[in-house]
């Protein structure tokens, strides 16, 4: 039986022709080393010149950094993940009633990345919630299972207030006054995608995620701490980043490499997948409000820097964005100064 998901219980034995990516765009994880070097930042250290250090070198070598002792509970952190885990074990039938492909609803479960628009699927289902304000998305989020609806709106909470400390400190770590990034995106905007790559038969051949950068200010990662998959590219070569029990990963979006002048860099990632298990992760992305207008703070170009990219609006980047497949150049290239 074709399904739409492909968390279906089918057992693959050969991966779906669709699926199978040109030679020259696959994955070749033989040639993909660890990460070793990137910040893992201890956010309770009281130390506030190191967190700022760690936090610049992060963004500005990297593009992330992972964070512990972020004050989000393991309890919290656990049930969502099983919480997340049992959404996708429902059965068939009841995920395909939440099925769709079609990006500018607010809520949806559907696969791949953006359906409609791309020529090689990829190896992932992923509920996609609009999580900003609660009270206006929560009712239309799904209510099987039962406790879905206030174990993610907890999770959402603590991960939001997160976000707004991480984004006072990045500001901080740019030499501006912490308020300043925040005020520039005004009231934000918070999305989540849940993502599920089931095992796959021929991981070699595909991706979960082709390389792509993330359209918003800031994301909040939650990794499978079992099961590796998130690579980053760092100087051409792709580098694997293995899970941390405790931590986040954090990446800076598009919009933050844009306030930041192109200092920081909304880095490239993909997910792969694997042949035995299935993987969860939890993107928790913070969202400029739509009519707000990314212009660098001054106080990053005067001396004399050049300002990197035109201003726009949230609502103008967030539309090129869809309108495009993931594995092109990056969007933020279509929005520079000439
Ligand atoms: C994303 C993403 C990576 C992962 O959802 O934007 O990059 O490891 N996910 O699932
Ligand atoms: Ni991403």
């Amino acid at each position: 039986m074709e399904s739409k998901l492909i968390s279906s219980g089918i057992n693959y034995l050969t991966l779906p022709q669709s699926y199978v990516r040109p030679e020259s765009e696959r994955p070749r994880v033989s040639e993909v080393s660890d990460c070793k070097k990137v910040p893992l930042i201890d956010l309770s250290c009281g130390d506030r010149s190191l967190i700022l250090g760690q936090i610049r070198d992060g963004c500005r070598n990297y593009g992330f950094f992972q964070v512990i002792n972020h004050g989000i509970s393991k309890d919290v952190v656990e049930k969502m993940v099983k919480v997340a885990n049992d959404f996708f074990s429902l059965p068939l039938e009841e995920k395909l009633k939440l099925y769709s492909d079609d990006p500018s609803k607010t809520m949806r479960l559907s696969t791949s990345f953006n359906v409609q628009k791309e020529t090689v699927h990829n190896w992932r289902d992923y509920l996609r919630l609009h999580c900003y304000p609660l009270e206006q998305y929560v009712p239309e989020w799904p209510s099987n299972p039962s406790s879905f609806k206030e174990i993610v709106s907890n999770y959402c909470k603590e991960v939001r207030e997160l976000g707004f400390r991480l984004q006072e400190a990045v500001a901080e770590s740019l030499g501006l006054d912490k308020g300043c990034i925040k005020d520039v995106l005004g009231e934000q905007g918070q999305h989540m995608a849940i993502n599920y790559y089931p095992p796959c038969p021929e991981p070699e051949l595909t991706y979960g995620l082709p390389a792509h950068t993330d359209p918003n200010a800031l994301t909040i990662l939650l990794q499978d701490s079992n099961v590796a998959g998130l690579q980053v590219l760092k100087d051409g070569k792709w580098l694997a980043v293995k899970p941390h029990p405790d931590a986040f990963v954090v990446n800076i979006g598009d919009q933050l490499q844009a306030l930041s002048n192109g200092m920081y860099k909304s880095v490239w990632h993909r997910a792969i997948v694997n042949a035995d298990k299935a993987r969860l992760s939890v993107a928790s992305f913070l969202c400029p409000c739509d009519q707000a207008v990314m212009s660098a703070p001054k106080a990053l170009t005067a001396d004399g820097s050049p300002v990197i990219y035109r201003d726009f609006t949230y609502a103008e980047y967030y539309k090129k964005f869809w309108s495009r497949n993931l594995d092109q150049e990056h969007c933020l290239e279509l929005f520079k100064n000439q």
